[in-house]
């Protein structure tokens, strides 16, 4: 199926965990389409998780770094560069966790140092990381920064707790920095806001089953796939979606756009 869409192009994939991972697929669809990449979690998920199996399906390097420490950051970014043979054309922020989740902490009864936790993984990582970028000038013109996001930023979907309020800023912060990073040397930066996926960090939310079915019926085309947001992705990456920045991009089968719908799926 691969059409060369990323022919020649080098980027960082981060958030790959197991097959269920969305970053995983997105992997996947890079390495068909000709990229170029390495991988990178943290060293915990790199012991439990499979992505050093990943790294063999694609021939990509495997770099542990935590998304919050921007020591780690800075030699993620510099292996990357000298494994791949020059600086970067894409990247894929693919990095969620909520403490308060896990610990099954409602709303109204967060714990604020889990909250902080929460809020440095899950979006100032995505800033650590584009600053990283940014001063290290290594990604090239006209690249491509991508961060999955979701609905619950802009509306309430009780369940999805202070992930939600991560997801607001994640995409705040796509909007502020893709004006700076596209007067700097155009490189664009967008999040994706995808459907309810299975994944870990999906099927950790409180009530994500309601919140798939409830989803699927909705959206007149259904939910959107780990495998067609990795379509999203590519395609994002690619030279085709050279002009849009800067923007939150909902991929979620029409589901954003419904007020209600009279059919059951
Ligand atoms: N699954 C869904 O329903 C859904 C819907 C919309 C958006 N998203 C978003 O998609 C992204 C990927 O999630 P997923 O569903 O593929 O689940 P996932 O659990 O497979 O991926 C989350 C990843 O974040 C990584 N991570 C956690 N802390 C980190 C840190 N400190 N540094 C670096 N990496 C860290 C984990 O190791 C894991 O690989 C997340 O941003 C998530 O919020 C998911």
């Amino acid at each position: 199926m691969g059409k060369g869409l990323l022919t020649g192009k080098r980027g960082i994939i981060f958030g790959a965990l197991d097959e269920s991972s969305i970053a995983w697929q997105v992997a996947l669809r890079a390495k068909e389409e000709g990229a170029t990449f390495t991988l990178t979690n943290t060293p915990v998920a790199l012991r439990f998780g499979k992505v050093k199996e990943l790294g063999d399906l694609c021939g990509a390097s495997v770099i542990a770094a935590d998304a919050t420490s921007e020591e780690e950051l800075k030699l993620l970014f510099e292996q990357s560069v000298e494994a791949l043979g020059g600086k970067l054309d894409f990247v894929l922020h693919s990095i969620g966790m909520s403490m308060n989740i896990r610990k099954k902490r409602d709303y109204t009864n967060l714990n604020y140092s889990f909250y902080q936790k929460t809020m440095d993984i899950s979006a100032t990582s995505f800033h650590k990381i584009l600053q990283t970028a940014y001063h290290l000038d290594a990604i090239n013109e006209w690249g491509s920064v991508v961060a999955l996001s979701y609905i619950a930023a802009q509306r309430v979907f009780p369940g999805y707790n202070d992930m939600a309020d991560a997801k607001a800023a994640l995409e705040s912060i796509a909007r502020n920095f893709g004006y700076y990073y596209g007067k700097k040397c155009k490189v664009r930066v967008n999040t994706v806001s995808q459907s309810p996926t299975p994944s870990t960090a999906g099927s950790s939310v409180n009530g994500f089953d309601h919140f798939y079915d409830y989803a699927h019926q909705l959206s007149p085309l259904g939910n959107a796939s780990a495998a067609s947001c990795a379509d999203f992705c590519v395609l994002l990456f690619s030279d085709y979606m050279r002009m849009v920045t800067m923007q939150n991009l909902y991929h979620d089968g029409g589901f954003s756009m419904v007020g209600t719908s009279t059919q059951s799926r």
